[in-house]
């Protein structure tokens, strides 16, 4: 796969850059409780100065931030806009095939240069003075640069190649495109490690068609997000439907893999036996602790599409990227922080460019478990938002996460556990410098 490595150096050089002052100003000098991962204070979720430290330490720090999809900027030419963390920025395909990022921040006086969601432009213009910029982000030409009439214009030391679109890192895998701002982000693979890389390929190293994209604003702090969607214990008490409707059970066979730093997870369960396969084989689809049914008991048949028997996965990549496979429903979600109490979260529905079209109405179909209106997910947007109310004003007070133990690891026989969520917390005060 074409990346592009652009030159860090230039980086540090740009007008804007965060200097070591700032870096040590966002400094919050705070212990962590005992206890370890298990163990978060409830200040992280309401604190302005945090949420500060946040977006220098860990999106501008040393992680592999989710971009986009590959597909989304498949020709020459194409235009992606996106953030890392609170910051603006553009990925793009230059002629050569090559994917490029950078901030999406004029050179000149800062103005948004792209303004669209997507394009496609054989260069970038910036609307306020027309600076133009290659696909690459380097400076092609400033408009008056010689003056008008030979009066006024740039100086003559001026040199349009010490001025660029601010770049970041690119990496890809599975489809997947990642930014980083950080020089000491480790290789990609390295980042995510063996597991995470082969289980993101299974779902994800498809040719991938986009079926549907949406937003919604939640309103919480983008962590309790992070946090929930690595939560198996509440999947099965919060989500009725899933218990209702036997997708996801606690009974079922399925575990969790943390990553070897413990900051991404996989979280699956298996659905195939066949004595629930004889059950959504029937017409109306019975519930034994609600006796409902549903009226379209099509939703939930889905086919197998892989030999591993697994029916239903969550998998994270630290900090805001979450993979879903629920029966075939495959979609991505990723969260924008937008202040210290409100977090923008983004769906885009995917099929394979293989599937049949009975294959791609049903993944269509299947979109309704999640998302802000789904029969699933909504719930989490409610649920986070109580968080973040019940603990504001509670800044000492910590949460108490031991279900499965204290300890972050994998567990492949047991999802009655909250080991990921303590995988995500070890992750953030390691970054963060929080320590006991
Ligand atoms: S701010 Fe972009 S050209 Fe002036
Ligand atoms: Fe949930």
């Amino acid at each position: 796969m074409e990346t592009a490595h652009s030159d860090p150096r230039h980086a540090h050089a740009c007008p804007g850059h965060a200097t070591a002052e700032a870096d040590a100003a966002s400094t919050v000098d705070m212990r962590w409780p005992e206890g370890g991962a298990a163990r978060v204070p409830y200040r992280v979720f309401s604190d302005e100065a945090i949420y500060q430290m946040e977006q220098q330490k860990i999106f501008r720090g040393p992680v592999w931030n989710y971009l986009c999809l590959e597909v989304e900027v498949r020709n020459p030419g194409d235009i992606k806009t996106t953030w890392i963390g609170e910051t603006p920025i553009i990925v793009t395909r230059d002629d050569n095939g090559v994917v490029h990022a950078m901030v999406n921040r004029c050179a000149h006086k800062g103005a948004l240069v792209v303004l669209k969601d997507h394009d496609n432009k054989p260069s970038l213009t910036c609307v306020y003075h027309a600076w133009n910029y290659r696909l690459d982000g380097t400076l092609r030409s400033v408009v008056f640069q010689k003056g008008v009439k030979g009066k006024g214009g740039m100086p003559e030391t001026f040199d349009t190649a010490q001025h660029r679109l601010q770049p970041v890192r690119v990496a890809m895998v599975a489809g997947i495109v990642f930014g980083t701002f950080s020089d000491d982000t480790p290789p990609l693979e390295e980042y995510l490690g063996e597991r995470i890389t082969a289980f993101l390929k299974r779902n994800m190293d498809h040719p991938l068609k986009i079926l549907g994209t949406h937003s919604q604003m939640i309103h919480n702090n983008w962590k309790l997000y992070c946090e929930n969607v690595r939560d198996s214990y509440h999947a099965t008490l919060l989500h009725t439907f899933y218990t209702t409707f036997k997708v996801n059970r606690l009974d079922m066979d399925g575990g969790i893999i943390l990553s070897e730093k413990k900051w991404h997870h996989i979280s699956y369960s298996k659905r195939a036996t066949l004595e629930a396969a004889a059950e959504y084989q029937d017409a109306k689809v019975h519930s034994a602790q609600y006796n409902s049914a549903l009226d379209g008991p099509e939703l939930l048949k889905a086919w197998e599409g892989f030999d591993d028997q697994i029916t239903h996965s969550i998998q994270t990549i630290f900090p805001t990227l979450v993979s879903q496979l629920t029966l075939n429903s495959l979609a991505v979600r990723f969260v924008v922080p937008r202040g210290v109490d409100k977090t923008e979260l983004f769906w885009v529905f995917l099929g394979y460019e293989t599937d049949t079209p009975e294959q791609e109405k049903m993944r269509v179909m299947q979109a309704n478990l999640t998302g802000a209106a789904g029969l699933v997910a909504l719930e989490d947007g409610c649920i986070n938002n109580f968080v973040q109310r019940g603990t504001h004003g509670s800044a000492d007070v910590n949460s108490f996460i031991e279900m499965g133990g204290t300890l972050a690891e994998s567990n492949e026989s047991s999802r009655a556990t909250e080991a990921a969520v303590r995988g995500f917390w070890h992750g953030y005060k390691t970054i963060m410098g929080f320590h006991e």
